[in-house]
């Protein structure tokens, strides 16, 4: 008896693991619905600039860094599965016609042109970080940067607001919580809460198995499952062909959707075995400051309340505990309702008269 139930048991979880890699989210190309939707192109020239560490980052450069020296610089950076352009190219659009702002919108490492260095280690939020800092301080040659930030951008960017508070005039989040904030969601969230969060990210578990079985259901089909999770993840569940065709450029770089993978892997087993190394050789060369560390610098966080990835119960704690006292009267909490995770591109205009008004 209790074999033939243990043999069930394995057998539903065999057909567990093979359902989730091998199921493919079908794609209707019904859903693409008008075709003529594109992403402007007017302001974007890119430049190729090597941080510190090496790394060429493919990079879209509005201004010029020593003429616009008198210019704020504004940093984007873009999240998963996106680059640059498909992120924010309607707010390099607006940022760069109101003429006030010097702005670098790197394809972060790994992503489209930008170089994929091989190892899960070389996506560490240290070495994230370290690409931010490079393009602030290195190319730029600035003291501090309006930092605005999405989905993967933003894990870094509040992480980079802890670790250098002095490189930074203001930070913009969108939709991605305070680094303390899901330990705070189990501390005083409701059960159900933390269980419907808990749901919702069972897929950063699965990125964890090894190269081929993430890459096999992400590229599989044409990437069907990512161009599903895009079109599933926007609110008005649209499309362009043309958009579409541009981000399958984008992951059809050679190494780029394991490199996609790889910054799920530096996150958990890259900071396990980061912390571990440091245990072993007493160095620090991986440590952080603790994630429970209160921004110091004036805070925007937008948040599109669609957000299927995200307990909106997340954006309050991150704005409340995560935003510290001295700043909070320089800060805004801005839920966007019936807004996407994606809400660069789901409510671009609210996004940016949100940031040209947020940005001075
Ligand atoms: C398609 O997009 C274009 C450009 O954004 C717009 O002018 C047009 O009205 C849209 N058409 C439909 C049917 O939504
Ligand atoms: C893959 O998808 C893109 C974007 O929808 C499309 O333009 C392209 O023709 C497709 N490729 C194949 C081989 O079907
Ligand atoms: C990737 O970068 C190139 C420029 O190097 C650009 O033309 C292309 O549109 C970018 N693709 C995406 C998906 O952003």
């Amino acid at each position: 008896m209790l074999r033939l139930m243990l043999s069930l048991l394995v057998a539903a979880f065999a057909a567990m693991i093979a359902n989730t890699v091998l199921k493919v989210t079908p794609f209707d190309a019904n859903s693409v619905v008008n075709k003529t939707r594109d992403i402007s192109t007017t302001n974007i020239k890119y430049t190729s600039i090597k941080t510190t560490n090496g790394v060429h980052l493919n990079t879209i450069e509005v201004g010029d860094r020593i003429k616009d020296k008198n210019k704020p610089l504004v940093v984007l950076l873009h999240g998963f599965p996106e680059t640059a352009l498909t992120c924010w190219h309607n707010q390099i659009d607006a940022l760069a016609d109101s003429g006030r702002y010097y702005i670098l919108a790197p394809d972060m490492r790994g992503y489209n042109k930008s170089d994929k260095p091989g190892n899960f280690m070389d996506y560490h939020l240290i070495n994230l970080i370290s690409d931010v800092h490079s393009l602030i301080h290195d190319y730029a040659g600035r003291e501090e940067a309006y930092l605005v930030a999405h989905d993967w951008g933003a894990i870094v960017a509040w992480r980079f607001a802890q670790t250098h508070p002095g490189s930074i005039k203001k930070l913009t989040i969108i939709n991605v919580p305070h680094p303390a904030a899901a330990g705070l969601l189990v501390k005083h969230g409701s059960w159900s809460q933390v269980f419907s969060q808990m749901w919702k990210s069972w897929y950063i578990a699965f990125f964890q198995l090894p190269n081929p079985l993430p890459e096999y259901r992400f590229t599989n089909n044409n990437y069907s499952t990512l161009k599903a999770a895009l079109r599933d993840l926007t609110s008005s569940g649209k499309i362009s062909e043309l958009e579409l065709q541009r981000y399958v450029q984008g992951w059809s770089e050679p190494g780029a959707v394991t490199s996609m993978m790889n910054y799920y892997r530096g996150f958990l087993m890259g900071n396990l075995y980061g912390t571990i190394k440091d245990k072993l050789f007493s160095t620090n060369t991986y440590s952080l400051p603790p994630t429970t560390d209160t921004i110091k610098k004036p805070t925007m966080l937008i948040w599109g309340e669609q957000d299927l990835a995200l307990e909106f119960a997340l954006a309050g704690l991150s704005y409340d505990y995560g935003v510290d006292e001295s700043v909070k009267s320089q800060s805004r909490f801005v839920p966007l309702a019936g807004v996407s995770h994606f809400a660069t591109n789901d409510a671009p205009e609210r996004v940016n008269e949100l940031l040209l008004e947020y940005l001075n």
